[in-house]
């Protein structure tokens, strides 16, 4: 939530922090600004595009600069509670990601000594304070008054009396420190570092940074000096461009197959049935050992988690429960070392997942990550885990990284499972299964314009359910949300089984229902299910194996998909969800890589 990008070095500034702006806009799109020491400030409403049409770029010439797109929270999106924000001299300015609790009392304070105040932002707080503890020393400044702050801050510093050092300060927000050629470059993501540098240092919680074109210095809590390795970046440049597709989130569609099998790569034996797991291969006695796992994640992590239950529990008979991230700390109290806690989650900053992994620290769990920003917040704070190698995911909706975490947790049920006794003929054939998926996905990825005429069909509804049974009830609830994400239409996904207990109520000839009926022991009750919708008048658009007939039979219109092992399955149906929830917010006309108020990174709980 919220972007934040920082430079100093020999380079103009502007155009580097209007081209990171745009890379980080999908962390929040409310408003946006910048602060170059050497000119000024500027601010706009709405998207970064605002903010480039206000910047004469023969006249924003700098050696530094600060910069910032807004996620709203404290203030509606407003020039005036756009970021940067300054101290009252205006010497001191600043750019914010992350929630000052403490907010109210220090805001009071402040007025208290006759300080004003231009917005209602909490990041305004900061700056007020910081300018206040300012005499010559920036780093002082800073350190001084986050001594006094509650809540969570990413946070980068600057002032026009020294305009080529920027103080860069970390906890519960993520900061990342990119290292250049008598350049340095600050960001709460490394993908807006891209296209500068892949060599990055990430700031550990409660970690001040000085940062000069010619040199960077990272201090600890106690104002200790720390020594910090640097992580090379494995994207590439190209990932975090639209090659060519009109929006991120059909270009993540269209790589399914190329995840998939980035996912898989180096990971899987088919001959000998197993998956080979670098991150967590250390572990395999205390995964053999423990008597339960818990799965937490948000969004789309979750239902990830939801498969991944069936998958653990099924082929490495381990028990699991899955819970919502943000609902799952009083439970996770109770655990301990004969229990495992697994975290999922793209970003590896959703403040959320994150807390819940923090108390399952606490509570002695062992805590495992299916993480895909290597080097992320959540990913250096699980004790083991799995990167999932999606390479960088820009659209707010997740797509190819909820495909990659289905094939993570395939890859790791067959890991632990075979170590339990799955035979190797089970263990080949699941590993064989999975090496063929990429060329599967190809297939679907086919029937692209059918979906597309589909979604177009069904543009007019205001209203729509997903059903599925067993395995493909995660997959409901994925394809639901999507819909909801991108079209804004409510959808709701539900286990088939239970729609006669109450919801059917809600059906009539408006509400289309995507059913989803591979041809596994769940299909004759999938019909049954149908059969029930139709006589509603419902039109029902089926996700089925190929050459089906029954199904396709009682539909509208069918959505055909390659077969494969009841378990993967999902794989596979989740991507004609994914095109189907693109096209109905293309054919409403909406910005999909960027629905209303949402952002790709919840880094607020
Ligand atoms: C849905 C979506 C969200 C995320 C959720 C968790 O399309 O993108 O539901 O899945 O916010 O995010 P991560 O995986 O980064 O923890």
């Amino acid at each position: 939530m919220c972007g934040i990008i920082g430079y100093t070095g020999n380079r103009n500034a502007t155009p580097i922090l209007l081209s990171g702006l745009k890379s980080l806009e999908y962390r929040g799109y409310d408003s946006a600004g910048i602060y170059l020491p050497a000119v000024g400030v500027c601010k706009a409403v709405g998207p970064v595009e605002n903010l480039v049409e206000h910047i004469d770029v023969k006249k924003w010439k700098g050696t530094s600069g600060i910069a910032h797109t807004r996620w709203a929270t404290h203030g509606p999106p407003t020039e005036v509670n756009a970021h940067p924000h300054s101290d009252e001299r205006g010497t001191v300015w600043i750019v914010h990601n992350g929630i000052i609790e403490n907010n109210d009392a220090l805001r009071e304070g402040l007025l208290a000594r006759g300080i004003e105040f231009r917005s209602d932002t909490d990041t305004e707080v900061l700056a007020k304070l910081i300018g206040i503890h300012y005499q010559s020393d920036l780093y002082k400044a800073v350190n001084q008054t986050l001594r006094l702050v509650r809540g969570t801050y990413g946070l980068v510093v600057t002032s026009h009396e020294c305009p080529d050092t920027l103080l860069v300060a970390s906890l519960g927000s993520p900061i990342v420190i990119g290292i250049g050629n008598k350049e340095h470059f600050v960001a709460s993501d490394p993908s807006a570092l891209l296209p500068y540098t892949k060599d990055v240092v990430y700031l550990e919680d409660g970690e001040i940074a000085i940062v000069k074109p010619e040199s960077y210095q990272v201090f600890n809590k106690k104002g200790e000096e720390s020594k910090k390795t640097s992580t090379l970046l494995d994207w590439s440049v190209n990932e975090v461009q639209k090659d060519g597709f009109d929006h991120f989130m059909l270009k993540e569609i269209h790589e399914a197959p190329a995840v998939i099998e980035q996912t898989l790569r180096g990971r899987l034996l088919p001959e000998i049935g197993r998956s080979k797991l670098g991150g967590i291969d250390s572990l395999i006695g205390d995964l053999v050992n423990i008597k339960h796992m818990t799965i937490v994640g948000c969004g789309s992590a979750y239902y990830a988690g939801l498969l991944g239950k069936y998958m653990l529990e099924e082929c490495a008979s381990l028990p699991v429960t899955v819970e919502i991230s943000s609902e799952s700390r009083c439970q996770l109290m109770r655990e301990d070392s004969l229990n495992a806690l697994l975290v999922v989650s793209q970003s590896g900053e959703t403040a959320d997942t994150l807390s819940a992994l923090r108390r399952g620290k606490e509570a002695g769990m062992l805590t495992l990550g299916i993480v895909n920003v290597v080097g992320s917040t959540i990913a250096r704070e699980v004790r083991a885990g799995v990167y999932n190698h999606a390479g960088p995911e820009i659209a707010v909706a997740s797509t190819k990284a909820f495909l990659s975490q289905l094939t993570v947790f395939a890859l790791l049920s067959l890991f632990i499972a075979r170590e339990k006794g799955m035979s190797l003929s089970e263990g080949q054939i699941m590993a064989k299964e999975l090496a063929t998926l990429p060329e599967k996905a190809s297939k679907v990825l086919e029937q692209a314009d059918h979906i597309k005429s589909i979604a177009e069909m069904y543009s007019k509804a205001t209203s729509m359910f997903f059903l599925g049974r067993l395995y493909h009830t995660p997959v409901a609830y994925e394809g639901a949300l999507k819909v909801k994400e991108v079209a804004y239409v409510r959808a709701e996904g539900y286990p088939a089984g239970e729609l006669k207990h109450g919801p059917i109520a809600l059906l009539d000839e408006m509400v289309p229902v995507i059913a989803l009926a591979p041809k596994d022991e769940t299909y004759q009750k999938m019909c049954s299910s149908i059969k029930e919708v139709t006589a509603r008048k419902a039109p029902v658009i089926a996700v089925t194996q190929q050459n089906d007939r029954e199904v396709s039979s009682l539909s509208s219109a069918v959505i055909e998909i390659p077969e494969t092992i009841p378990l993967l399955q999902p794989i596979l149906s989740s991507i004609p969800l994914q095109l189907f929830a693109y096209y109905s917010g293309i054919s409403r006309g909406l910005n999909v890589d960027r629905p209303r108020n949402l952002a790709k990174s919840v880094t607020v709980e």
